[in-house]
């Protein structure tokens, strides 16, 4: 059935997608994420919000593990492996039962947070992280690719604001170097692989990002090319 738009516009919506939100520090995904998921459901498409590292309650637990800097000591490659632990149950018991029922998943970071955190910044060989990559997902891939791009100091000074007086999680607390490597990271991604990734200005106001967020989905959506269960280009 083809959903129609609060006008009774038939949006050509098409099969369900996988969305995923990128970026450092006080981007903002949460905030896009729920507001893409409004304009979904305005339009008549089921969306679930989803986050990593957790999306599950297996999940979850291993994200209280690694937030909280455990798997620090053991090196950047291990944290990696724990992320794609988490990772492997998110898709299995939530993102592709939801995409198998219908409903478009927005998740809040995924594999490329892997890379940009644990690759670029930890300086996990890509070889070897491309390597765990193609193992674990095995082509699973986003349609989308968000990556919501601001100024390091803009960023930092959002999460701060948001944490308020609470401590800091174990990558919040890095140095400034590496929030600028970070964001880097993810520029270098949206340069390799254009056809997923959208780089969006995220230091503009919610509103504005919103917009851009929800145009960038319309026209790929619109374009009718599904890429979740196609291969994945990796390198
Ligand atoms: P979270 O509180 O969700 O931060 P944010 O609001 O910035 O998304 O914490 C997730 C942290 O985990 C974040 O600092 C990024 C990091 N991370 C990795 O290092 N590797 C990964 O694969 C993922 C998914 C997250």
């Amino acid at each position: 059935m083809v959903p129609k738009g609060p006008v009774g516009r038939k949006i050509a919506m098409r099969q369900a997608c996988l969305i995923t939100l990128e970026g450092g520090e006080g981007a903002g995904k949460s905030t896009v994420a729920r507001g893409l998921q409004a304009r979904l459901a305005e339009r008549g498409v089921l969306s679930i919000v989803t986050r990593e590292p957790g999306g599950s309650p297996k999940a979850e637990a291993i994200r209280g593990i690694l937030l909280s800097g455990k798997v620090k000591p053991y090196g950047p490659f291990a944290e990696a492996i724990m992320f794609y632990a988490a990772r492997i149950d998110h898709i299995e018991k939530t993102i592709r039962p939801a995409l198998a029922r219908g409903n478009w998943v927005i998740s809040d970071r995924f594999a490329d947070s892997t890379r940009a955190y644990q690759g670029a910044l930890g300086k996990v060989d890509p070889t070897l992280l491309g390597s765990l990559e193609r193992v674990a997902l095995a082509g699973f891939r986003p349609d989308i690719t968000l990556i919501l791009d601001v100024p390091v100091e803009i960023g930092l000074a959002r999460a701060a604001a948001r944490r308020g007086s609470g401590a800091t999680d174990r990558f919040e607390s890095e140095g400034r170097g590496f929030h600028a490597r970070l964001r880097q990271a993810y520029l270098e991604i949206a340069e390799r692989e254009p056809d997923r990734c959208i780089v969006l200005d995220a230091s503009l106001p919610p509103d504005d990002v919103l917009e851009m967020a929800w145009a960038a989905v319309e026209m790929r959506a619109l374009a009718g090319v599904s890429n979740t269960f196609a291969d994945a280009a990796l390198q």
